[in-house]
């Protein structure tokens, strides 16, 4: 399975900050943002990973990241996402790279305490379709929302003003390579981006999207708050525990 960081956009949230810099390169304590979405997909033995990223300072994640040796990686590619298109439009730049295979997905702005080793086992096995990570939290309303019937999610609801569950859908996503020909469906929503949510739910309706539940805490970090939150979680605890 192949690895996909996504950090492009432009971090508006986080202007004046994003005004000089990639919101993927900020620190979270003491490392660059987008260290820890690469070394969590290293330690999930995910090490072939294409950088997607965008913006005015392309050049400075090559300068970090270099080959990704230095975060174990085995190599590190890079893609460039022209304007902010949604998470869906940058993953639509990962096809070759995918190379007709499994692709695990991290957002460049989410941070875990623990690993994704055993989800990761789990679609190596399943073999087709997609695997979401869900995680319970306080203010569901920031994210994309799982509707359950039992324990089964039938469909995800984007920054729905009534949250219809407590369960975030994280930043961390797999998927085979029908993906790409699911992107190629899209057409923009309200926000003008092509939703990874619109993704998830096609897969939904395939019968073929399956969930787990992520231990340990998770933060993305593409708010002032959250971005304090983040550095203060890696501080107290570290991330992409095993
Ligand atoms: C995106 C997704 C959302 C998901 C979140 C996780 O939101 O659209 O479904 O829950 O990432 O970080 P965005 O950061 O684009 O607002």
């Amino acid at each position: 399975m192949k690895g996909v960081v996504l950090a492009g956009g432009l971090g508006t949230r986080l202007h004046p900050l994003t005004k000089i810099t990639n919101k993927h390169l900020l620190p979270v304590y003491n490392r660059p943002m987008v260290t820890y979405p690469v070394e969590c997909l290293v330690k999930a033995g995910v090490d072939d990973i294409l950088v997607v990223t965008g913006g005015n300072h392309p050049g400075d994640f090559l300068r970090l990241l270099g080959n990704g040796r230095e975060l174990g990686a085995r190599t590190i590619s890079y893609a460039y996402q022209e304007g902010e298109g949604g998470i869906a439009a940058a993953l639509s730049l990962a096809e070759n790279h995918a190379a007709g295979g499994p692709v695990c997905v991290v957002l460049g702005d989410n941070i875990i305490e623990k690993n994704i080793i055993a989800a990761a086992e789990d679609f190596r096995r399943q073999g087709k379709g997609a695997k979401i990570l869900l995680k319970k939290v306080d203010d569901p309303q920031r994210f994309g929302v799982a509707v359950f019937e039992g324990d089964k999610v039938v469909s995800i609801v984007e920054k729905p003003v009534n949250p219809p569950s407590s369960y975030a859908v994280t930043g961390i996503y797999m998927y085979d390579f029908q993906v790409f020909d699911f992107i190629r469906t899209l057409t923009p929503s309200q926000r003008n981006e092509l939703e990874i949510t619109d993704v998830n739910n096609l897969y939904i309706r395939q019968g073929t999207l399956t969930w787990s539940e992520l231990d340990g805490w998770w933060t993305d970090a593409g708010t002032f708050d959250s971005l304090l939150r983040a550095s203060n979680l890696v501080r107290d605890g570290g991330a992409n525990k095993v």
